[in-house]
């Protein structure tokens, strides 16, 4: 399965596809990461793996439909068959649903359909809930809405943080995104379909 990957930020789960990837967990390579924030630590990780890191920056489009148009041509031009969106900061448009139907997942850190959006682990803290997670699902138009293909649960402790809760739901992200990417690679996505942990 060749993967792109879309990520703005630190990029530990970009590191723990590539990661799966290399020691044979999953069936995939990954093509190209885009990034659309110059410090972008994912950037860096990806040319450490020898990985292309392709940089769109979003204030030099007009429109979201210009940025959306030129990723998808970077993920044609780059042969991609599949998107993980591993912390893109970036609401998305019809152009590049439409141009990988089905064939974009995101991962968000929260048991979706809860707390949508970029403060989904403060609004867990908010909320006052004791449990909390992370969803890996398919991308659709509406922000964090998409069907969901695997969870993982992670306690919420009494004394978090949003930066405490946020490391402790990133460890089950790391080792759910490979594994929902190595059920959609097998073709096997409903066996992964409301897996909680
Ligand atoms: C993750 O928590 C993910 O759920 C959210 O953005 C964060 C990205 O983390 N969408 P990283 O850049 O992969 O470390």
């Amino acid at each position: 399965l060749k993967l792109g990957v879309m990520a703005s930020g630190n990029g530990s789960n970009f590191e723990v596809v590539a990661q799966a990837i290399q020691e044979g967990k999953l069936n995939a390579q990954i093509q190209v990461l885009i990034y659309n924030n110059p410090s972008a630590k994912a950037a860096v990780r990806a040319t450490n793996r020898g990985v292309d890191a392709v940089f769109l920056n979003h204030r030099d489009y007009k429109k979201r439909e210009d940025l959306d148009r030129e990723i998808v041509k970077t993920l044609r031009q780059y042969d991609v068959e599949f998107v993980i969106m591993a912390g893109w900061m970036r609401l998305v448009t019809q152009e590049l649903i439409d141009a990988f139907p089905n064939k974009i997942i995101n991962i968000h850190p929260s048991l979706l359909p809860s707390f949508k959006g970029v403060r989904a682990v403060e609004q867990a803290l908010e909320a006052g809930v004791k449990i909390t997670g992370c969803t890996v699902h398919l991308l659709c138009l509406e922000m964090d809405s998409g069907p969901i293909l695997m969870q993982a649960a992670v306690p919420v402790l009494p004394d978090d943080t949003a930066e405490t809760l946020h490391a402790r739901i990133q460890i089950q992200e790391h080792r759910i995104l490979p594994l929902a990417i190595a059920a959609l690679a097998e073709g096997n996505a409903s066996l992964a379909e409301g897996i909680a942990d």
